[in-house]
């Protein structure tokens, strides 16, 4: 077997784990609100590659050699949040895209109303979830990390982060957009929830503060690679393994890393991001498998 097949296995089962994880978060589809549980559910069990509860879990291992009781519920959580602001960026209002992890949007399911209010209620969910954590910690310095954790978690999701991203992304569609204003969208709308999930993961483990700062630096690397590799997706890319429409740029007349450098200099930019973000994590310790999957993801497919 090839190195990267030995990758692609870990990877799955990795990746099966996590799911199962998660899955122990999930409401119960019960009561007057059944609805929002289930759109809620229907959304989170359509699939996805829960990378960023990965990246925490990962990189809680790189300074515990273990997976800590305070980092699962983050670990539900974050995907939580990532998920939510896919089901609004769908949104006919946003991106206006009928298809996501192969399956109809969680707008185009269930309506408009529901999409909104289901991306609402994940991502406060996905608070409620991470609060869960205090009641994992063991002493006061654990304690006291939990905190840290839910405040990165929240400031990384709101205006200083994805949801800022967003803003200045929807905002300046279907027009030019320089590339120091598009480095800021992707550092915002796609990378600070990657820097959420590796630094609450290296916080959640006790990393020194300095380790914290490379962890954050290396994971903002890997955001900006996602989102170019992303944008390549959307032109080079297949819709049935994708499991989102490819084109979607095209179609919402975006500026991206491609139209905007090219789809040979945005591939050599993910290359290069790929692998200074792996380097970097080399010097914090050993974690063969991040390391790798940094790497892989370069490439990715889907
Ligand atoms: C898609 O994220 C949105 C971006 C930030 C580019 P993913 O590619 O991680 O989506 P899922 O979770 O696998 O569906
Ligand atoms: C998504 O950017 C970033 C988010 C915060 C959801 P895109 O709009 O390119 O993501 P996809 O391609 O729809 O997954
Ligand atoms: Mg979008
Ligand atoms: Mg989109
Ligand atoms: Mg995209």
């Amino acid at each position: 077997m090839s190195d990267r097949e030995i990758l692609k296995r870990e990877l799955e089962e990795r990746t099966k784990e996590v799911e199962a994880l998660i899955e122990g978060y999930l409401p119960e589809e019960s009561g007057d609100q059944k609805t929002i549980f289930e759109a809620m559910n229907y959304s989170m069990r359509a699939g996805g590659k829960r990378l960023r509860p990965l990246f925490m879990q990962e990189m809680c291992r790189l300074f515990t050699g273990e997976v800590l009781d305070t980092v699962k519920p983050f670990m539900a959580a974050i995907e939580m949040i990532h998920t939510s602001s896919l089901v609004h960026d769908d949104l006919p209002c946003m991106d206006d895209d009928m298809m996501r992890r192969g399956k109809a949007s969680t707008w185009a399911e269930y309506g408009e109303d529901i999409g909104v209010l289901t991306g609402d209620a994940l991502m406060m969910y996905a608070m409620e979830t991470a609060a869960g954590a205090f009641a994992a910690a063991q002493d006061g310095d654990e304690l006291a990390r939990v905190g840290q954790a839910m405040g990165i978690l929240a400031r990384k999701t709101g205006v200083y982060g994805m949801i800022g991203g967003q803003t200045v992304d929807v905002e300046l569609a279907g027009g030019p957009i320089p590339k120091d204003k598009l480095d800021f969208i992707y550092r915002l709308k796609t990378g600070a929830l990657i820097e959420a999930a590796m630094l609450i993961g290296a916080v959640l483990g006790g990393a020194a503060d300095q380790d914290c700062k490379i962890v954050e630096s290396l994971a903002s690397k890997i955001g900006m690679a996602f989102q170019i590799r992303d944008d390549i997706l959307d032109v080079e890319g297949n819709t049935a393994s994708m499991g989102k429409p490819a084109g979607s740029d095209e179609k919402n007349k975006k500026t991206t890393y491609v139209t905007l450098e090219g789809l040979d200099k945005a591939k050599k930019e993910v290359e290069r991001l790929s692998k200074e973000a792996a380097e970097d994590l080399d010097k914090l310790g050993s974690n063969e498998f991040l390391e790798s999957l940094i790497r892989y993801l370069a490439g990715r497919e889907k």
